[in-house]
């Protein structure tokens, strides 16, 4: 039995607090900290930033690895950006570290909104979370190049988050004509070997020498966001009001062209 008015024990204990948010300001984007669990099993901190006026949400977390990954969602601009910075093995010559970036198109139900995202806190930060929901694996293939010095024209984020990334910026022909629908100016845009090209690429992990060209493979996951907002009913309330969230996982696979194989060194045992 539930007492009237009370809703149901959110599991995770994450809650939006509608009433005190008006009281905590904006202007500064706010951010939360998470323990989360990783695919692997590991635990790692996550953390989650909302911006409601720039209506964006970031998210960081770093893999056993050391690598850092990335990802924002520029809901203005219906773009979401991947980013990996991927440590070097120095011992075998590598530099300190490579940067990649991935751009394509932000559905509206892939994550909550970031007004709402802004009120989100947690009761128990020591809480290890795991995703109540994963979802499936998406590979994608990417086969435009953005240019960066044009990237303010695609989502104002790009110049800050893909920094390091600048020759190693990616996107997919499908999203570029929304974008481009959008009104997007097509500088942004140039153009890779061609997809049919690419396919006859050898994968990086096939190819011995290191100045070839070949098709990298990176991969990456969202070990814990918030991918949906919960309802409560209640009696003092007409209608339901959001109470919560729901958490998804998500793994990501790109393909991307690179002109040498050194630069795709991970890509090891295909
Ligand atoms: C990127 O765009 C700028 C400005 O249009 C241009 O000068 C530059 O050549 C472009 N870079 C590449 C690699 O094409």
């Amino acid at each position: 039995m539930r007492l009237p008015g009370v809703p149901p024990a959110l599991p995770a204990l994450l809650l939006l607090l509608p009433l005190l948010a008006p009281l905590l300001g904006t202007g500064a984007p706010a951010e939360l900290r998470v323990r989360v669990r990783l695919p692997d099993g590991q635990v790692t901190e996550e953390s989650l930033q909302a911006d409601s006026d720039a209506d964006s949400i970031s998210l960081e977390l770093r893999k056993p690895d050391g690598t850092l990954v990335s990802f924002t969602a520029d809901f203005k601009k219906d773009v979401k950006i991947f980013r990996a910075l991927i440590l070097g093995e120095l011992e075998k010559g590598q530099s300190q570290f490579q940067a990649l970036c991935f751009v394509t198109q932000l559905q509206h139900n892939e994550i909550i909104p970031s007004e709402a995202m802004a009120k989100l806190r947690q009761k128990n930060p020591r809480a290890v979370r795991q995703a109540e929901e994963v979802r499936g694996l998406e590979h994608l293939h990417m086969d435009v190049a953005v240019n960066f010095s044009q990237g303010a024209l695609l989502s104002p984020h790009l110049h800050n988050v893909c920094a390091e990334a600048v020759d190693a910026i990616f996107a997919r022909q499908e999203d570029v004509r929304f974008w481009l629908e959008q009104g997007v100016d097509s500088s942004v845009f140039e153009a890779l070997p061609k997809a049919s090209e690419q396919a006859e690429l050898p994968r990086c992990g096939q190819v011995g020498d290191r100045a070839k060209p070949c098709v990298c493979r990176y991969g990456l996951s969202l070990a814990w966001y918030p991918c949906m907002l919960k309802y409560c009913h209640s009696r003092d309330r007409p209608t339901p009001y959001k109470c919560g969230i729901r958490s998804c996982q998500k793994s990501y696979s790109f393909d991307f062209y690179v002109p040498q194989r050194q630069l795709c060194l991970w890509d090891e045992d295909p």
